[in-house]
C-alpha cells in the first residue's frame, strides 16, 4: 500500500499561491524523481510533503494520517528530507551534524546509544566522509558539505527519504556514488524515495516513477517511458530533445539539441529517420545521434 499522498494541496508563501490542487501519490518501496523548470514548485511541494512548510489548504497523509497533525518528532522518525540549501551553524563538526539525525530516536537528555554511535559510523561511512568527519562543515567544499548533509539524512534510518537536488555541486563519481547508494538503500531496504533532479538522465536511469512539475501542477506522471516525452520535454522544460534508448538498460535518455519554439535543429534521429526512409534500431540511432552530434560540435 502507498504510505503518502497529497489531497488537494494549496501552498503559498504569504499572498501567493505556489501550487494548487495538488494530488500526488508517492509510490511505496520505489524510486520517484520530481522534474521541473526554476522555479516551478519542486522544492515548495518537498517540504511541505515533509512537514517543513504548512499548507494554506488540503493535506499530506501518511499512513492515512495528517502529517500537519502531528509532532515533528513524530514525522522525522518516519521521513527525512535533505533540503535544497541546508546551513549548519558555524563550527559544528561532520559527525556531530550527523548525530542530529539521531535526534527522533533519542529518550532522555540527548546522549547517543551505542546503536546511534554505530548508525553515525555507518552514515558517515556510506557517503565517503570518513576522512572529514572531525572537520567543521563550514569548512568544507560544496560537494563534501553536501555529502555530510546526505549522511545526516541517511542517520535518521526512517522508510522515506526526500532528498532535494543530491547530486548539485557533486563531479560525476559523486554523483554516481550517491545515485548508487539511495539506489542499493531501496533495492535492499525497499526505502521509499523522493528526490527532486536536473539531470533527467539521471531521473530516467534510477526511477521507477517520476513526476514532471509545471507552475505548481503535475503535467504528466508515471513510469520514465511514460513521462520522458518530447512533448513533455517541449512543455515543461521548453527544449527541443532527442530521445534515445540508453543502449545498455534501453531507458530513455534525452539530447537537448534546441529551445521549444525557436529555430531549433531538427531532431538528428528524424532526419537521420528520414534520410534512411526507415526506423532506426536504438544502438544505430544512437550510434548516428553520437555522431551527428560529435560532427555538431556539442
Ligand atoms: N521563501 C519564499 N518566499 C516567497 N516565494 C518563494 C519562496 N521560496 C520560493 N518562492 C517562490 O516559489 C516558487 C517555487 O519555488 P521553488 O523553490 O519551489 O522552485 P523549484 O522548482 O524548487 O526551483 P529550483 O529548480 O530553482 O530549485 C518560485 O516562484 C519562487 O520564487
Ligand atoms: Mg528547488
Amino acid at each position: 500500500m502507498d504510505r503518502l499522498h497529497t489531497k488537494q494541496l494549496d501552498i503559498a508563501y504569504e499572498e501567493r499561491t505556489i501550487v494548487e490542487d495538488l494530488n500526488i501519490t508517492i509510490p511505496s518501496g520505489k524510486i520517484t524523481a520530481l522534474v521541473g523548470a526554476n522555479g516551478s514548485g519542486k522544492s515548495t511541494i518537498l517540504k511541505t510533503m515533509a512537514r517543513i512548510m504548512k499548507p494554506k489548504k488540503g493535506g499530506v497523509f501518511l499512513d492515512g494520517q495528517s502529517i500537519h497533525r502531528q509532532s515533528t518528532k513524530e514525522v522525522a522518525k518516519q521521513l527525512a528530507i535533505l533540503p535544497q540549501n541546508p546551513t549548519a551553524p558555524e563550527g559544528l563538526t561532520v559527525s556531530e551534524l550527523v548525530s542530529y539525525g539521531r535526534f527522533p530516536h533519542q529518550k532522555g537528555f540527548g546522549l547517543l546509544s551505542k546503536e546511534d554511535k554505530d548508525i553515525v559510523r555507518w552514515a558517515v561511512d556510506v557517503t565517503g566522509m570518513v576522512e572529514f568527519a572531525e572537520r567543521p562543515v563550514d569548512q568544507l567544499s560544496g560537494g563534501q558539505r553536501q555529502r555530510a548533509w546526505i549522511s545526516m539524512a541517511l542517520a535518521q534510518m526512517t522508510d522515506l527519504l526526500f532528498l532535494d537536488e543530491p547530486t548539485t555541486f557533486l563531479d560525476m563519481a559523486h554523483q554516481l556514488e550517491v545515485l548508487n547508494l539511495l539506489r542499493k538503500l531501496n533495492e535492499q531496504e525497499k526505502r521509499t524515495i523522493v528526490m527532486v533532479v536536473h539531470d533527467l538522465n539521471h531521473a530516467t536511469q534510477y526511477a521507477h516513477h517520476m513526476v514532471a512539475i509545471k507552475q505548481g501542477k503535475v503535467i504528466c506522471e508515471g513510469s520514465p517511458d511514460h513521462v520522458m516525452t518530447q512533448d513533455m520535454l517541449r512543455q515543461v522544460f521548453g527544449i527541443e530533445a532527442d530521445i534515445l534508448p540508453d543502449p545498455r538498460t534501453g531507458v530513455p535518455l534525452c539530447f537537448p539539441f534546441g529551445l521549444a519554439g525557436g529555430h531549433a535543429a531538427q531532431s538528428v534521429v528524424s532526419s537521420l529517420q528520414e534520410r534512411s526512409g526507415r526506423k532506426l534500431a536504438a544502438g544505430e540511432a544512437s550510434r548516428e545521434g553520437a555522431l551527428a552530434s560529435s560532427a555538431a560540435g556539442r
